[in-house]
């Protein structure tokens, strides 16, 4: 099966968003992937919802949310009303991980789980069955255009096992410095999901990348 590519906005021109997004729409990408940053989190801040509501008017494609923020609970119902499909929070930003999964469900969106790269996969035993994505961070969340972790790809493969033996239905997301150098080999390790935000926007031919990307 070919990956989900998710090409992250973040990396986009902000003054051409309706163009990039057009790019999107047009290429073999199946979702806009789109990273929230509060400053305390993480030690960058990106945009909020009036920014996601613009982009959402354009995108044709589900948006696959990614909120690097505290106490993320505080607002599912605003990034529903923005137009996410995909509601992912930090394992390590939600001390009630259970009860903001079903805050988010009820809402209607699909919840998703993101580990940075010191977590270990271990701590998703007890929530892995109700997660419908979970997004492995292959750099410090923050910043685009980072170098990718190594150690990433053991950590999909292990995450890859948890879903197995737990029956989950969750998608494997990698994200971060992910280019056409690793794609392969995380998709062989269990990926299902790629995020690539540079080394898309920065390509001459980023319609190309992406069909390049999705191998
Ligand atoms: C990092 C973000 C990523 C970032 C990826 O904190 O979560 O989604 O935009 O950008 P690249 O692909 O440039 O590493
Ligand atoms: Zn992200």
């Amino acid at each position: 099966m070919k990956p989900i590519i998710a090409p992250s906005i973040l990396a986009a021109d902000f003054g051409n968003l309706q163009r990039d997004c057009e790019m999107v729409n047009a290429s073999a990408a199946e979702w806009f992937h789109i990273d929230v940053m509060d400053g305390v989190f993480v030690p960058n801040i990106s945009y909020g919802m009036p920014v996601i509501s613009a982009i959402h008017t354009h995108a044709k494609k589900p948006l696959d949310v990614h909120l690097m923020i505290v106490q993320p609970e505080r607002y599912i119902k605003e990034f529903k009303a923005c137009g996410a499909a995909i509601l992912t929070v930090h394992y390590e930003a939600s001390t009630h991980l259970h009860r903001t999964f079903q805050a988010i469900k009820a809402e209607g969106m699909k919840a998703g789980v993101a580990l940075n790269p010191h977590t270990p996969v271990s701590v998703l035993e007890d929530i892995a069955a109700d997660a419908d994505l979970i997004l492995i961070m292959s750099v410090n969340p923050g910043f685009g255009g980072q170098k990718f972790i190594e150690n990433t790809y053991k950590k999909v493969a292990q995450t890859k096992e948890l879903v197995l033996r737990t029956n989950s239905k969750a998608i494997i997301e990698v994200d971060g410095g992910v280019t056409s150098a690793n794609a392969k080999q995380l998709i062989d390790a269990g990926a299902q999901a790629l995020v690539a935000g540079s080394f898309v926007f920065s390509a001459k031919d980023p319609i190309a990348t992406i069909s390049e990307l999705r191998g």
